[in-house]
Parts: structure tokens; sequence; C-alpha cells
């Protein structure tokens, strides 16, 4: 049975993973966040001393990292960020990520009935059917200051247009690279979260794919 896909795009600290994770508990569909496998390629490379510009060095450490580590916090700094950016720019890198993202939109985990996944590329090259297709974003000094206060939380202290100015430069890089740029699907639909806290966040996402993804459970249920 075809999965029920839900794609959260948008740009660096606009709350897409907040809000993918959200409509993944409340439709009870799993939950990918695909930065996290470029994170990983990243940290990857780091740690190998390699050189995230060479497509060698990338590729390999993209063909070997272990999905399951998405959770770890070491890949959740604004240096990795950063490089992971750089290695997203290569197609390779990119193809050797792609399976693992389209066979996991396919068969969700605990044959769940669909997935939320979130990046930069879901709606427009990894998942084109999507069900319902987002776009998130929000002005540049508000996601600067929420990335600031979730570091704060981590434990670490950068200042804060430091984070603005990585913000800035790692979406300018993801909007001009050659392959899958950070842009809206045209079927996606927008959603700015600058003046909206999680809870309103969340209300607007969810009115926004709430319909589609009913007709689509009510199709799969055969009603
Ligand atoms: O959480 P944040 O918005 O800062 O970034 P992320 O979603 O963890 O993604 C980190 C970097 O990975 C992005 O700046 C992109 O360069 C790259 N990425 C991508 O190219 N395609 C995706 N589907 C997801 C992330």
């Amino acid at each position: 049975m075809t999965s029920i896909i839900i794609a959260v795009d948008g740009t660096a600290a606009s709350g897409k993973g907040t809000l993918a994770k959200k409509l993944a508990r409340h439709f009870n569909f799993a939950h990918l966040d695909s930065g996290s496998l470029y994170r990983l390629v990243a940290l990857g490379v780091m740690e190998a001393h390699g050189d995230p510009a060479k497509e060698a060095d990338a590729l390999a450490v993209a063909r070997a990292i272990d999905p399951a580590r998405g959770d770890d916090p070491a890949i959740r700094t604004a240096e990795v960020g950063n490089v992971a950016s750089i290695v997203s720019a290569i197609p390779s890198v990119r193809a050797a990520l792609l399976q693992f993202q389209r066979a996991f939109a396919a068969t969700p985990p605990n044959s769940l009935a669909g997935a939320v996944i979130d990046g930069r590329d879901i709606g427009t090259v990894v998942c084109p059917q999507a069900t319902a297709k987002l776009f998130v974003d929000a002005r540049p000094e508000i996601r600067a200051h929420r990335r600031w206060l979730e570091l704060n939380q981590a434990g670490a202290a950068p200042a804060e247009a430091a984070i603005l100015a990585e913000i800035v430069a790692r979406d300018a890089r993801d909007r001009s690279r050659a392959i899958a740029p950070l842009k809206p699907a045209p079927d996606a639909r927008l959603l700015d979260t600058s003046d909206l806290d999680i809870d309103a966040a969340f209300a607007a996402a969810l009115a926004l794919v709430k319909p589609g993804v009913e007709n689509a459970l009510k199709a799969r249920q055969g009603g």
C-alpha cells in the first residue's frame, strides 16, 4: 500500500524539524530528519580529517554512515551545519543518501501508514509525489535567535551575530547550488513562522496539511 508522505522543507533553523516531529506525532507517522544524514556525513569527514569539498572524501563517508546516529548531539554544532552544506552540494553524495530517504518514505518503519520528512529537497526531489508539502521560513534574525537559544540550552554559547551570519551564508549556498537547491516545490504551501510561537506554528502547519492527509488516510482505509 502506498505510504502517506508529508514533505517539510525550509530554510535553516526555520522550525521545520520541530513541526515535522509534531506532525509525525499527531498522525502517528514516522519522522525522518534528512538534514541529520548530511550532518552525519559532515561529521564523518571532519573526524577523518578529510576535505568536505573533495568528492572522494565525502562520498566514502556518505556510503558508510549509520542513519540511526541522527540523534547524536555532536552533529548539531554550527560547524557541522556548515560542512553539511558543503558536502550536500556534491551530486554523488546526494545520490548516495537518496536511496535511504526514498526507502524510508516507501516503507516507513514499524509499518506506520506514513512519514514526515524534513529537509531542503523533499518536496522537489526526494518525494515529488508527497501527499502534502510545506515550505517553512522565518526572518533571518528570528531564526538566528531561535538557534542561539537552542545552542545555549545545549551548553554552547556562540554569539548571536555569528549564528545569523552562518545561517544567511548557509541558505545562500543551499539556494545557489546546481543540484537540488533549496526552493519551494510549485505545489508547496508556504508557512512563515516569524511571528508564531511553536503551538501557533503547529496549528497553522496542521491546518495546511490536514485535508490532504485525511483524504489519503480515508482512501487507504477504502472509505
Ligand atoms: O537544522 P538546520 O535547518 O540548521 O539544518 P539541517 O536541516 O540539519 O541541514 C543541514 C544542511 O544539510 C543544510 O544546510 C543543507 O545544506 C543540507 N541538507 C540538504 O542539502 N538537503 C536536505 N534534504 C537536508 C539538508
